[in-house]
């Protein structure tokens, strides 16, 4: 049995990374490492926290201590814990640079320490910055230009890690994926935000024109694809992750209210973001060709399936709506905290 550390697996991706694991890769055992800021949420774990094969420690990816504590006895590690919303790094990005720059910095050397196999970085397109509309999708070759202090921080760990490989042969892979959707994703992202505001009848705000790209991606492949690359990864390279699934935001929304069976004037123009991205695309013929995966979900198919699993699962919305999600880790671990 190979143990390995998830960090942020109290996330959207990381709860469903944690599932799929537990479900189809026999030959692992997962300690999930989350701080439990706001976007950590243990109730999306609930149906697996018995799991033998599974283990919970609450911590911080800035406290070296308690990183070396939890890696201990790792194979490998996938580093995903991040603050990942783009609106509040315009906000404040002072979590942003420590979370997801120091924190990398910290991951690493205690990945160094222990000699772990592998590691691999879960990073972004957005590294890249933004394209116009008839540039080729992003490869892996693309300059790194980073538009918001969100992105910026992720382009600044994704520098690091080029550079433990470059001078200490440090067993990493750096995966970078579009936008993401699926069960379990904090309502501040658009898509759960719109089904949530739609059920209610409350507004959907749409930044600018509306007309900005996204490459969206049903969570589940991207969980396939980091396992993917972690098992058959070449190590020191980085791979582009994508649906092949450009959407312009305004019609994506307007699928998703047809699906939810709510009026278009629920849509409703709002300021613009600053620094807006205009478009995404991933090409991800190095992934598909090299490690033969693909995208199984189109969002034809997974959107349809995304807004009936937050209908049937009112009450994780409104638990994180309300705030009582954050009492879960008192209720079902005590006051214990290792980190
Ligand atoms: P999320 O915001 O839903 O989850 C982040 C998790 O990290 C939370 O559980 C949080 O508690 C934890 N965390 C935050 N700060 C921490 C700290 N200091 N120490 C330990 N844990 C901490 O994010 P997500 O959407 O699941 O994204 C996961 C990763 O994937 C991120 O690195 C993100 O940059 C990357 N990514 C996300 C998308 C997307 O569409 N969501 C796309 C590509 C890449
Ligand atoms: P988001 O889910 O925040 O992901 P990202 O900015 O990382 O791509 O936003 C997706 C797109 O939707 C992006 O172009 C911004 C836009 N958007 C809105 O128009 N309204 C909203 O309320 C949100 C959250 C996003």
């Amino acid at each position: 049995m190979k143990r390995l550390m998830v960090t942020g697996g109290a996330g959207f991706i990381g709860s469903n990374l944690i599932k799929l694991i537990l479900r189809e890769f026999p030959d692992y055992e997962v300690v999930n490492f989350d701080l439990l800021t706001y976007a950590g949420n243990l109730a999306s774990l609930a149906d697996i926290e018995d799991n033998p094969r599974y283990s919970f420690i609450k911590g911080d990816v800035l406290n070296a201590e308690a990183v070396k504590k939890a890696m201990a006895g790792c194979w490998g590690v996938l580093h995903l814990a991040a603050e990942s919303h783009v609106d509040r790094s315009i906000l404040d990005s002072g979590p942003f640079i420590m979370t997801n720059v120091v924190g990398t910095q910290v991951m690493l050397d205690a990945a160094r320490h222990y000699n772990v196999e592998r590691y691999v970085q879960v990073s972004t397109d957005e590294v890249y910055g933004s394209l116009k509309l008839n540039d080729p999708p992003f490869t892996e070759q693309n300059y790194l230009k980073p538009n918001s202090p969100y992105s910026a921080s992720k382009t600044s760990a994704d520098l690091l890690v080029r550079a433990y490989v470059k001078t200490f042969g440090f067993p990493a892979l750096i995966t970078r994926c579009s936008n993401n959707y699926g069960p379990y994703q904090f309502p501040e992202k658009l898509i759960p935000l719109l089904i949530r505001n739609a059920m209610v009848d409350e507004a959907i705000p749409v930044y600018g024109d509306g007309q900005q790209i996204r490459d969206w991606l049903y969570v589940e492949d991207h969980c396939r694809a980091i396992m993917t690359v972690l098992e058959k990864g070449k190590l020191g390279e980085v791979y582009n992750i994508g649906g092949n699934a450009e959407l312009v935001n305004l019609d994506l929304i307007k699928m998703l209210l047809a699906e939810l069976g709510k009026p278009e004037s629920l849509i409703t123009f709002v300021k613009d973001r600053p620094a807006h991205d205009r478009r995404y695309a991933m090409n991800a013929s190095k992934i598909e060709n090299e490690l033969e995966w693909k995208p199984i979900f189109t969002p034809e198919q997974a959107l349809p399936m995304t807004v009936r699993w937050y209908r049937e699962n009112s009450d994780w919305v409104h638990s994180v709506i309300t705030g009582e999600y954050q009492k879960y880790y008192n209720k079902q671990y005590g006051k214990k905290d290792e980190g």
